[in-house]
């Protein structure tokens, strides 16, 4: 079994839903319990999406490890997160080959990459040098067993960003939305490598019993994608809806291709009735997540 493949420029695109969606509530309770110069260690990085969007939030020096099997998705994570901040008028150094510092007002942002497979996780993780450990969109791939080992490592709080939850709705309804919901939910539940069955929808409550099971306190809050082209959150979102909703709905058909045969040419008609929806602007999706946040210890 290998490594689940991403793509840079499905990343590239999923990065505004994302920001939209992640619950801001959650991760202010993550940043209230990090000390003055919190470490953060991030699960399957990816880009550094979560880093774009949580260090600002934490608003003060701060050290990042951008952990990832893939280390094109890393090497771009360097590339884009020096753009951004340059964007916006940070000043960006690269003190050595390994290190990226990103000069933000309320402190500087160290950021170094380690290229692991997670799969032998916790072994092959720094985690003594980690004040939290943090990922977004990772959990659903993971098996239980992967998690019992992750959470009788980990001291320090975990915070999951992005969770799919499996209550996904598509606006207009169709008579087969039940139907590709079900073959998704099939392949999100393929083994992804990290031996077993992945989590998929189940991933929230996982972390949440297995937690809570090593005396972890474990909130979680709703943090949906909302895929529309009118009456978007924000111009980029309305920017590129369509895009994103192409391959959502390209990855359910494919998903439902390997469903049993009968049912086939239904849902292929799904397929058409939606890309046709999109191309007139008369589809929009709501794809349930959650983002879950186990702190060590219970509640005061
Ligand atoms: C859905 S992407 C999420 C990326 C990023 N966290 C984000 O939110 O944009 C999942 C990430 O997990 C990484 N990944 C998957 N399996 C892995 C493994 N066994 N070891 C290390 N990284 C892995 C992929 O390379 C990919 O970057």
């Amino acid at each position: 079994m290998t490594t689940e493949e991403f793509d840079l420029e499905w990343l590239d695109l999923r990065e505004p839903f994302d920001a939209f969606a992640r619950n801001e509530a959650l991760a202010d309770a993550l940043v209230a319990v990090l000390p003055a110069r919190p470490r953060l260690l991030d699960l399957g990085a990816g880009t550094g999406s979560l880093l774009r969007w949580l260090a600002p939030r934490i608003g003060r020096a701060q050290a990042w490890t951008l952990v990832d099997a893939d280390r094109l998705l890393l090497e771009a994570a360097f590339d884009t997160i020096a753009d951004r901040a340059e964007q916006v008028g940070y000043a960006v150094t690269v003190p050595n080959k390994r290190t990226l510092l990103v000069h933000a007002p309320g402190g500087a942002w160290r950021i170094e990459t380690l290229v692991a497979d997670l799969v032998e996780a916790p072994q092959n993780l720094p985690l003594p040098n980690t004040d939290a450990v943090v990922c977004s969109a990772l959990c659903d791939l993971v098996s239980r067993a992967w998690l019992a080992r992750l959470a009788a490592a980990l001291r320090v709080p975990f915070y999951a960003s992005l969770n799919v939850d499996g209550r996904d709705r598509w606006m207009p309804p169709h008579p087969a939305d039940a139907a590709i919901a079900a073959a998704f939910r099939r392949d999100q539940a393929r083994d992804k490598g990290f031996g077993g069955t992945a989590l998929g929808p189940a991933a929230t409550a996982a972390i949440a019993a297995t937690f809570a099971a090593r005396g972890f306190t474990v909130r979680s809050a709703p943090s949906d994608w909302l895929a529309r082209p009118r009456g978007a959150a924000h111009p980029l979102l309305r920017e590129h809806a369509g895009r994103f909703l192409t391959e959502l709905v390209l990855g359910h058909a494919e998903a439902a291709r390997a469903a049993p045969p009968r049912g086939h040419a239904r849902r292929e008609a799904w397929l058409d009735t939606r890309l046709d929806q999109i191309a007139i602007g008369n589809l929009a999706a709501r794809i349930g997540h959650r983002d879950v946040l186990a702190l060590p210890g219970k509640p005061a």
